[in-house]
């Protein structure tokens, strides 16, 4: 195999709850999180010296020097490698764009090489081990507790970017930790997409409004995507920007998202369907 190819979705947070702060000043997490039909591509060859070429719309301002996270993935394997990154999805972002970048790249590295992926995956971000899953999962700990959630109905979305960039640790340290309930014990068997979304409005994403402090268009995009016909739940992914609302099937979704870019031609905006 001299080149392979891997897709790395967009990781959604529908709910994502923050239930504590470690001495080391990580914080707990509990979130159910989901994978989008739109990402990034990245195409692995091995070589002599590690090299990263980043294309695409949203290949713009992506650092291309060892600290990017898909040339830190590669050195984690012990190889190296050239890697062509198409980026897609933006960056600072919420979605876990280059956590999921890093997560494809290993997963084609193992398979290139016939290799497990090397232990450590987490020093490289705390979305990296739920990245490696890239399906519906619960994430616990700081991010490393990852287990796989079946059954979950598959969503209908739009999701919108207002293009600011939203640095992770700035909206942490907005956040005022209290007794922050986690999700239930056992997630229940939901009988449909409805019955999730009825469940999900009743959970929280506890990193939305210490994010809106920080970049308050954030709150005009939840606004303006909860006033589009027929969403039924419009949050923040992540600690933002991006948000992402919920519709009833893909027609509904992909109007909305038509009408959103008619109206903010700045912004990025995406129909997608999430599992
Ligand atoms: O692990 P990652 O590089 O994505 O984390 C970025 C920053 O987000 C950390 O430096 C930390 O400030 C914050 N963070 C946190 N608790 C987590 C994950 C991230 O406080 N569970």
């Amino acid at each position: 195999m001299t080149v392979v190819e891997a897709f790395a979705p967009a990781k959604i947070n529908l709910t994502l709850h923050v239930t504590g702060r470690r001495a080391d000043g990580y914080h707990l997490l509990d979130s159910l999180v989901v994978f989008a039909d739109v990402g990034d591509r990245v195409s692995v060859r091995l070589a002599g010296v590690s090299r990263l070429r980043v294309t695409g719309p949203m290949a713009a301002g992506v650092p291309v020097g060892p600290d990017n996270l898909v040339l830190r993935a590669v050195a984690l394997t012990g190889t190296t490698a050239e890697i062509s990154l198409e980026k897609h999805l933006p960056a600072a972002a919420g979605i876990g764009g280059g956590s999921s970048d890093a997560a494809a790249t290993l997963r084609a590295l193992a398979r290139m090489r016939g290799q497990p992926v090397p232990e450590g995956v987490l020093t490289l971000g705390a979305d990296v081990p739920v990245c490696m899953l890239a399906r519906a999962a619960r994430m616990c700990g700081i991010g490393e507790e990852v287990s796989a959630v079946a059954g979950l109905p598959l969503l209908h979305a739009v999701l919108i970017n207002p293009r600011v960039p939203v640095p992770t640790p700035a909206v942490f340290r907005r956040l005022t930790c209290r007794d922050n309930p986690p999700m239930p014990d056992e997630l229940p068997a939901w009988a449909g997409a409805g019955d999730l979304v009825r469940w999900l409005a009743e959970q929280r994403n506890d990193l939305q409004d210490p994010a809106i402090a920080e970049q308050p268009v954030i709150a005009q995009v939840i606004e303006r995507l909860g006033v589009t016909p027929g969403c039924q739940l419009a949050r923040m992914s992540g600690s933002g920007a991006t948000c992402f609302g919920l519709y009833d099937d893909a027609e509904t979704a992909s109007s909305a998202a038509s009408r959103l870019a008619a109206e903010f031609p700045g912004w990025w905006i995406r129909s997608a369907r999430l599992s």
